[in-house]
């Protein structure tokens, strides 16, 4: 059967990567490049930093330069969910974005172990010539709680560590860095002159001249009570059915990633007095999932749970899941959520006759980070030369299921990332052929079925009669 042959055949993915995994190393030593002006902005408001950065970059070497380098120290590289880049083109009013392209890659001789990517310009940059980025990268893990254990009564505090001055392989003119906290609530934070502080915000600078690599750590202490979500493990299971749905079944391990709750847990004083007790735990959480959604579910290790809302309108549905209890720091929970989704919203037929799938990366619980995530696409019976295309890199391999009817099983189709954060709820294909004729499969499976049953039964009563006589 030339399904099984297809089956077997090592199927070779395509993959649209705006970053390469493998790291590239540079044999150059960074262009003479200068950054005339670097402006920072971190976002201490959530557990999902965000940092932008805005650089004005010359070139003021010989030769034209390709690529713009952005330098990490080495705890803030393991910590990296996003790093993305555009360039600014054309003048104020109409002024546009075009994203570049950014990969990991090693230069000799890093001081202190630092980690870099690349930008490639669209357009080398001539001597003399000024370029703007724009970029914006996305830290995870990177708040520490201190006190690292706090009672039921008592805020939430953490440590946020950077440096005042941008770390970078390139003289710096002139930089400043805004750093956003959620409240006022700042315990403390380390003075570098140039600073000032005003209302949320801690500004770093105006700092002049700083040589490449130059260093200044920072430590800001400050009160954060927005909840630490994090998904240990998320899969996400997509099976396609052509008998027009799509079901989704997914499987969270869930953690408060906050300061570690000491003490015991009262329920009586958590809900008589919510403002003051458990500040930084959480109740609920909200999926954000695909309009015309049915059949939802929501259950964990005991069995249904049904404290959980759901609204829909046209464009999306939001379901808002409650657990059994509230979550405070160091505490799990695991649950299921199943719903389906009508085929027609998620499956179409490329011009070149495959069908595809289209649907979303990521997690749908809002603001939450994702250790390690895993997508099952389901192809339907007979489907053939699966092959993905996500915007960014991720671990692709195959697998086969059988559920129950199945001859030959499922090609699976199994998509893997480490460290999900939002900014991956993205839109994601999966491309196959798809016979028809394995549409006949299992209602021709069913009719055999019932002829064989019909046809034992049959022989059953002539025994049963030639018995009698
Ligand atoms: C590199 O390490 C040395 C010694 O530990 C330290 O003095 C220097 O400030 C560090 N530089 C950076 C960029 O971290
Ligand atoms: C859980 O809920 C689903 C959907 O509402 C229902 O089909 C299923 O029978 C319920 N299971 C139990 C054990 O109550
Ligand atoms: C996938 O869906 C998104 C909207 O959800 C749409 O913008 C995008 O063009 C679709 N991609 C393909 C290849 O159909």
């Amino acid at each position: 059967m030339d399904a099984l042959a297809g089956l077997r055949l090592a199927l070779v993915f395509t993959i649209v990567a705006h970053l390469s995994l493998l790291a590239r190393s540079s044999s150059l030593a960074p262009q003479e490049l200068q950054i005339i002006n670097a402006e920072r902005r971190i976002d201490l408001t959530s557990h999902i930093i965000k940092v932008f950065l805005t650089l004005k970059v010359e070139n003021t070497g010989k030769s034209p330069a390709s690529e713009v380098f952005l330098a990490f120290p080495p705890t803030q590289a393991d910590r990296l969910a996003v790093v993305k880049a555009q360039a600014a083109v054309g003048k104020r009013k109409k002024k546009t974005y075009l994203p570049l392209d950014v990969t990991p890659t090693e230069l000799p001789d890093a001081p202190n172990g630092t980690k870099y990517f690349s930008i490639s310009l669209l357009n080398p940059l001539k001597t003399g010539e000024t370029v703007t980025l724009e970029v914006l990268y996305i830290l995870t893990h990177s708040l520490e709680p201190f006190p690292a254990e706090i009672s039921q009564s008592e805020s939430q505090l953490v440590y946020y560590r950077d440096g005042a001055i941008i770390l970078s392989p390139y003289h710096i003119k002139q930089q400043t860095t805004f750093i956003k906290t959620p409240s006022t609530k700042v315990e403390s934070f380390t003075r570098v002159e140039p600073m000032n502080r005003a209302g949320t915000e801690l500004k770093y600078g105006p700092y002049d001249d700083h040589q490449p690599y130059s260093f200044s750590p920072i430590i800001v202490h400050f009160e954060i009570n927005n909840p630490f979500a994090v998904v240990e493990e998320l899969v996400r299971e997509v099976e396609i059915s052509h008998w027009g749905s799509l079901q989704i079944t997914e499987h969270y391990k869930l953690a408060h990633a906050g300061a570690r709750h000491k003490g015991v847990f009262s329920r009586v004083e958590y809900q008589s007095r919510p403002s003051f007790s458990g500040v930084s735990s959480f109740k609920h959480l909200l999926a954000r999932l695909p309009p015309r959604i049915h059949s939802v579910y929501y259950r964990d290790g005991i069995g249904n749970i049904s404290s959980s809302r759901l609204r829909t309108d046209s464009r999306k549905s939001e379901l808002e899941i409650e657990p059994r209890y509230p979550l405070f720091g160091g505490w799990k929970a695991t649950f299921v959520i199943g719903y389906g989704l009508p085929l027609q919203d998620f499956l179409f037929e490329s011009p070149d006759g495959r069908r595809y799938l289209n649907f979303t990366f990521g997690c749908p619980l809002a603001e939450t980070v994702v250790d390690k995530l895993t997508i099952k696409v389901v192809l339907p019976e007979g489907s053939k030369d699966p092959s993905a295309v996500v915007p960014f890199p991720v671990d692709q391999s195959l697998e086969t299921s059988y559920s129950y009817l199945d001859v030959v099983g499922r090609t699976v189709v199994v998509l893997e990332k480490k460290n999900v954060v939002p900014e991956h709820n993205s839109p994601f294909q999966v491309y196959y052929k798809f016979n028809p004729i394995f549409m006949l499969a299992e209602p021709l499976m069913l009719v055999s079925a019932f002829f064989l049953c019909f046809m034992s039964y049959v022989a059953y009563l002539h025994i049963d009669l030639s018995i009698r006589k």
